[in-house]
């Protein structure tokens, strides 16, 4: 990946775990409008793409990809140019293989026409999904998408202005027994494009279970931290921010394991209709900076028991994030040692820290509590060894 294309994570919003294949032009268009009133564009989240099942079932004559104009009347090209007037930017959603994953032309063979086709309706990002790759000759199946998606990197890399490049592959290979597949798509796959689906779908909207899915992705997550790097991201998938069954602690937590990660936050929700508390959190810009930050890093983790996972990464300010989730079913508090937190284990030694819940700040000696973290909620600080927490006050955006 190249780390000029992206250096900071994307955020934006993606259609799929909300609706699936029920979008249409005026889910777009009032999503587009709701992210600006709303203060989400503001915020940094300033990317639209559509997902799966936009086109028409068949080709034109020439062989290009064409939208379903029953879905979308006024047609893709004029929906670039509405979100391009509101300074959103706009992505799409394709196949490495013969059809897409709900049924749609694969791209398969047409990988020139299709992104070639992209670029001229405006698009600058593409999700390339993994279904329906069969193994070619003389190759296994984990060579023969490496083939496609080396194949698509160089057409993507070698565009005019090259398309971000979101590959699905190793979701393919994930969650077998024996990970060693799954590790050597990773291998390859951080050098063709600059965000990759690692793992299964993240609950869909009326899937009972969506805390579960969320704990299974961060699980994943946390194994692949080494892949990471300005320029290339893990995706553990969407922010499933009005998904019924979830407590309002536990987005906050999905939020805030997804900023520890510096993970793509992209939104799968109705915007429009997000409350307060939801626009609150996934706006708080202590934590978007923590996703934004110019390291890049992936959180790991430092220790784990049957209640809690600890986790910090470097910050490139040279101060630490500390972040506490909280899996039981009760409220619990945890004190976490400085060298926990990879501190020397200085007896006198003070720390200066900042809950980016609250904003509050507190001076810790040896170590720092973890207060009263309500059932699947997750504590997030800064800590600095040296000074006092300066409030970050902006985010990153990138956009240009
Ligand atoms: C796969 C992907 C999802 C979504 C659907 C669309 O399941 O993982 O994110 O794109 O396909 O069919």
């Amino acid at each position: 990946a190249s780390r000029a294309l992206m250096p900071t994570p994307p955020m934006g919003f993606n259609n799929w775990a909300r609706f699936e294949c029920d979008l249409n032009q005026t889910l777009f268009t009032e999503t587009a409008n709701a992210m600006v009133s709303k203060g989400l564009l503001a915020a940094g989240y300033d990317r639209v793409n559509i997902d799966d099942c936009w086109p028409l079932h068949e080709r034109a004559a020439n062989g290009s990809l064409q939208w379903d104009p029953v879905k979308f009347p006024d047609g893709l090209i004029w929906l670039g140019q509405y979100l391009k007037e509101r300074n959103l930017k706009f992505g799409i959603y394709s196949d490495a293989g013969t059809s897409t994953c709900g049924g749609y032309p694969g791209s398969l063979g047409y990988e020139d026409i299709d992104s070639a086709t992209f670029a001229s309706w405006g698009i600058d990002y593409l999700k390339l999904d993994g279904c329906y790759v069969d193994a070619q000759t003389g190759l296994t199946t984990e060579q023969t998408y490496q083939k496609i998606y080396s194949y698509w990197h160089s057409v993507l890399s070698n565009m005019e202005q090259p398309l971000i490049f979101s590959e699905s592959a190793p979701a393919y290979f994930c969650g077998e027994s024996n990970l060693t597949d799954w590790y050597s798509v990773m291998d390859w796959v951080p050098s063709y494009g600059e965000l990759a689906r690692h793992s299964d779908d993240i609950a869909v909207f009326d899937q009972s279970d969506p805390w579960g899915s969320i704990m299974d992705n961060y699980g994943f997550e946390i194994l692949l931290a080494r892949y990471q790097s300005p320029g290339y991201f893990n995706d553990p998938d969407f922010l499933i921010v009005d998904h019924a069954n979830l407590t309002l602690d536990e987005k906050k937590s999905h939020f805030a394991l997804w900023c520890s990660f510096s993970a793509p936050l992209i939104i799968s929700a109705y915007i429009p209709d997000l409350t307060d508390n939801e626009i609150a959190y996934l706006t708080n810009q202590d934590l978007l900076s923590i996703d934004q930050d110019a390291l890049g890093l992936q959180a790991t983790l430092v220790s784990q028991d049957a209640t809690f996972d600890v986790l910090t990464k470097t910050l490139s300010n040279g101060d630490r994030l500390l972040t506490v989730l909280n899996k039981g079913s009760s409220t619990a508090t945890l004190t976490i040692p400085a060298v926990r937190m990879g501190y020397p284990a200085v007896s006198t030694a003070n720390f200066y820290g900042q809950d980016l819940w609250t904003g509050t700040q507190f001076l810790a000696v040896d170590s720092v509590n973890a207060n009263n973290v309500p059932p699947h909620g997750t504590a997030v600080f800064r800590i600095s060894s040296s000074q006092p927490i300066t409030p970050t006050g902006q985010i990153f955006n990138t956009a240009s």
